[in-house]
């Protein structure tokens, strides 16, 4: 009980949160971004620690100072996000998270090649097009190391189409990558990146959605952990 801002239901639950968005660099200089800001996973990581947890932040391309008893993970490429967030999900032992957060934007792809030097105008290797591969899968990856008892939680910003509506192709992707939870922006009017507040809807695997009204980033990482600390294996089991 008591309201959720002072609420210590995360004491002793180490929690890894990745934030942020991936670059894949084209050269020495220059990188395929994307524009996520890291607001809702900083939101995320400072609210956990708030309320008790063991926070690790694994940060991509983030320049924002650590929340206070937060440790970041500082991380470029999906390569190395994949990497520090398999090592902190920690497949077994002592270290192994109770929760695993995807929140960061994972480029699906990267330049298939990196230059050694900078890419000049002129120069007999102009480039024309930038051939593209497939980044590894961190969340399918995650669930797939999942220890006993450790929740997944998957992150999707979403439009409605001709085809389905949000929450439909929501349900689907929770499907394709099998996590326990998947939290959903539905990004239809293109408002969300850099905007300091939020919507999202909490749908579980086993069926339940928790809808967390639209309000700052903080209420709504406190919603999202509320529907996260209800699904919980109680401490000592
Ligand atoms: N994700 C990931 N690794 C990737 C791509 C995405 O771990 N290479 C994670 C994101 O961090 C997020 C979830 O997967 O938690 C859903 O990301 P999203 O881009 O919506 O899913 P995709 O499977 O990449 O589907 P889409 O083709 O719609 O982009
Ligand atoms: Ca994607």
């Amino acid at each position: 009980g008591g309201p959720a801002a002072l609420a210590r239901d995360l004491a002793d639950r180490k929690v890894v949160i990745s934030a942020g968005g991936t670059r894949e660099p084209l050269d020495p200089v220059r990188y395929l971004g994307n524009r996520s800001s890291g607001k809702q996973g900083w939101a995320l990581a400072r609210v956990a620690a708030a309320r008790g947890a063991d926070v690790v932040l694994v940060a991509a391309n983030v320049e924002a100072p650590a929340p206070f008893g937060v440790r970041v993970v500082a991380v470029e490429t999906a390569e190395q996000l994949r990497t520090a967030m398999l090592a902190e999900a920690g497949a077994g032992g002592e270290a192994r998270a109770d929760v695993v957060v995807m929140s960061a934007a994972v480029a699906d792809f990267r330049p298939a090649g990196v230059a050694a030097t900078k890419l000049k105008k002129g120069s007999a290797g102009e480039p024309t097009a930038v051939e593209l591969v497939r980044n590894p899968d961190v969340l399918t990856e995650l669930v797939g190391e999942r220890a006993p008892g450790q929740l997944v939680v998957g992150f999707a910003a979403e439009t409605g189409d001709a085809d389905a509506d949000v929450l439909t192709h929501a349900r689907a992707k929770l499907a394709r990558k099998g996590c326990d939870l998947l939290v959903v922006n539905d990004v239809s009017a293109g408002q969300v990146f850099g905007r300091p507040d939020n919507a999202v809807v909490v749908l579980a695997a086993d069926g339940p959605a928790t809808e967390v009204p639209r309000g700052s980033k903080d209420a709504v990482a406190a919603g999202i952990w509320t529907a996260v600390a209800a699904r919980l294996t109680p401490p000592g089991r």
